[in-house]
């Protein structure tokens, strides 16, 4: 009986700090709270992709570092995450140090960070700040570098490829290759 009740208030104190740090993100993240992209999705992206060794990538608001170890993992790459969440930052360094790729993740706003080197930016966020993100992809990225977004597309570019994994985590995934 005991260990169910500290069980139970262990569960409360996880979910209660989840929320907590949710909340106090906010103002920096426009709603795109911590939700991690499904394995088979990513699968699906590492299959739509190329990249070549050493090759830079980004995942803005990288939530626990998922996509950009399976990306490291993948192409050898030079794989760069942003997240300002607290818990989600600590769980991204927590299993970094059990995973073989080699990955970077930085406790930072994204907005406040300049892309101009990635080859491939990566990101799921949120409908309501896609066109703010869209302005600062164009200020700031080569042509030719590969964008991907998960489930919610960028208002005014066309992407060259809107893909999805298989049923249930077949939301859209739109792949973009900048063009100014
Ligand atoms: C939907 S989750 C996606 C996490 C991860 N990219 C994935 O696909 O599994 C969005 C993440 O972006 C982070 N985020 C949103 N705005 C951010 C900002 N301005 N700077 C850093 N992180 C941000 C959130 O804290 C959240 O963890």
């Amino acid at each position: 009986m005991k260990f169910f009740v500290l069980g139970i208030l262990f569960v409360i104190a996880i979910k209660g700090l989840f929320v907590f740090f949710t909340s106090i993100c906010v103002p920096a993240t426009g709603g795109a709270i911590f939700t991690r992209t499904h394995p088979s999705m990513i699968k699906k992206i590492l299959e739509n992709i190329k990249l070549e060794p050493n090759q830079v990538v980004y995942d803005l608001g990288c939530g626990d570092g998922r996509f950009l170890r399976e990306v490291a993992k993948r192409y050898n790459v030079r794989a760069i995450g942003f997240e300002i969440n607290p818990w989600a930052y600590f769980l991204a360094r927590i299993y970094n140090l059990f995973s073989r790729a080699k990955v970077k993740v930085v406790f930072a706003n994204f907005w406040k960070k300049k892309v101009c080197d990635a080859n491939l930016i990566f990101c799921y966020l949120f409908p309501d700040v896609m066109r703010k993100l869209e302005k600062k992809l164009e200020r700031e990225l080569k042509p030719g570098t590969l964008v991907v977004s998960c489930n919610f597309p960028l208002p005014d570019w066309r992407p060259e490829k809107i893909i999805r994994a298989a049923f249930p985590y077949n939301d859209l995934i739109y792949i973009y290759q900048f063009r100014p």
